[in-house]
């Protein structure tokens, strides 16, 4: 197992019916933002509840905040917290609200364009931030237990991640009844999402670490168990609440602990919404199957664990079951109703050049041995035409 540090301070408040408490964990003092999305929240009447909860403080809105959230979006927030002094922010909504609430978050309080944290990562790091609280209505990203967000330009059409300790909640409230209305389609994302969260922490290589491989591998599990439930009866709470806990500790630090991780999933995922709009969780379900099929090599013995411990395969020649789990893998997201190739979303065939073009602008290198260069992102993509 690799040397690691890890640290989690992020308080859940999980279970029916938690949404009120939101106004125990705010100071009593706070100008608060509730930032929120397109509406589904005044539907459902998470909005209300809210509202309810926080009636003695003193609470601005933001609403409109779009899915794949814009860096456009996000500087309009940062003013409205010059403008009414905002001491604490309050996302109320899915990933991409509390990605956007991060964002706002750390480019209230910086000198410069906040861009730079995501043009510049790793150069320009976030020094301070104001403090963010969550009430999350969509499992999928783990954004509700985890330091990391991303941004899309909508100018540009760049979507790029930032990740800092300084914007992770302080608390996220979890009440898995937001489920119950969700549209198939989000909760087929949200399954596919939180599977490959954990598949980029766990397809990689051996480092011994029989702990986290088992932590994923029931995260695997109970997504393939729970997931089809949750699209078949949207009223099941115990599948609700399994869902929305797997998604959390899919992304919240804990499984990548001492283990190599790969994210070459996401990081090519990102440019096809960005180029083509498609949701994040059906980017991954184009791009995953791909890379287990050119990386195969690289991650041999993790393919095979993953085949018999999660499918049962534990017959045929190494080729043949990593073929197998990969056919495995693409009809678990064909079964929820995602679709895994690119001509399932009608992206014409030079976008892979486009795609590899921006890779090798940024020299960039994935996965988790560092080997994926733009000849192999165009492969990888080619090999899901
Ligand atoms: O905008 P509203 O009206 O709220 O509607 C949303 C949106 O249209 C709707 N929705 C949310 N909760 C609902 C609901 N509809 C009915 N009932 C409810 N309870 O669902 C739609 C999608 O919401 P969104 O927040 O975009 O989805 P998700 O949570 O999947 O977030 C996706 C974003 O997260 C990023 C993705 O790149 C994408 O931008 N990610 C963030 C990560 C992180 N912070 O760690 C990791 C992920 O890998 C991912 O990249
Ligand atoms: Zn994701």
């Amino acid at each position: 197992m690799n040397n690691f540090e890890y640290k989690n301070p992020v308080k859940i408040i999980f279970g029916k019916g938690t949404i009120p408490s939101v106004g125990k964990e705010l100071p009593e003092s706070a100008r608060i933002l509730m930032t929120y999305g397109g509406g589904s929240i005044k539907k459902n009447g998470v909005y209300n509840q809210v509202k309810e909860a926080l009636k003695n403080f003193e609470l601005f809105e933001f609403g409109g905040i779009e899915p794949n959230p814009h860096y456009e979006t996000c500087m309009k927030a940062i003013e409205l917290i010059k403008k009414e002094n905002i001491t604490y922010l309050l996302s109320v909504g899915g990933g991409s609200v509390l990605d956007a609430t991060k964002f706002i978050a750390a480019g209230a309080l910086y000198g410069g364009d906040p861009w730079d944290f995501l043009s510049q990562r790793y150069i320009v790091n976030v020094e301070k931030a104001l403090p963010i609280g969550a009430v999350l209505t969509l499992p999928a990203t783990g954004s509700e237990m985890n330091g990391n967000a991303v941004i899309t330009k909508a100018a540009t059409r760049e979507k790029m991640a930032f990740g800092s300790p300084l914007v992770m909640p302080q608390f996220s409230i979890l009440d898995p009844e937001c489920i119950f209305t969700l549209p198939d389609r989000q909760v087929a994302n949200g399954v596919v999402d939180a599977f490959v969260h954990v598949l980029e922490q766990y397809l990689t290589y051996p480092v011994n670490s029989p702990i986290q491989d088992r932590f994923a591998e029931s995260i695997l599990t109970t997504l393939i168990e729970e997931g089809p439930k949750v699209l078949a009866n949207r009223n099941d709470y115990d599948a609700a609440a399994n869902f929305m806990w797997s998604a959390t500790m899919a992304l919240n630090g804990l499984i990548a602990t001492g283990v190599p991780q790969d994210w070459a999933t996401h990081m090519i995922g990102h440019e096809l919404t960005a180029f083509h709009g498609i949701d994040h969780a059906r980017t991954l379900a184009i791009v995953l199957p791909g890379i287990m099929n050119i990386k195969r090599e690289n991650k041999k013995e993790k393919i095979l664990q993953f085949g018999q411990r999660i499918w049962g395969i534990s017959s045929g020649t190494d080729e043949e079951r990593i073929n197998r789990a990969i056919e495995k893998t693409v009809q678990f997201f064909e079964s929820l109703g995602v679709p895994t190739t690119l001509s399932g979303y009608e992206v014409p065939e030079e976008t892979i050049g486009k795609i590899s073009a921006r890779f090798k602008e940024r020299k960039s290198k994935l996965g988790e041995k560092e080997d994926i260069d733009y000849k192999q992102v165009a492969d990888i993509l080619k090999d899901r035409l």
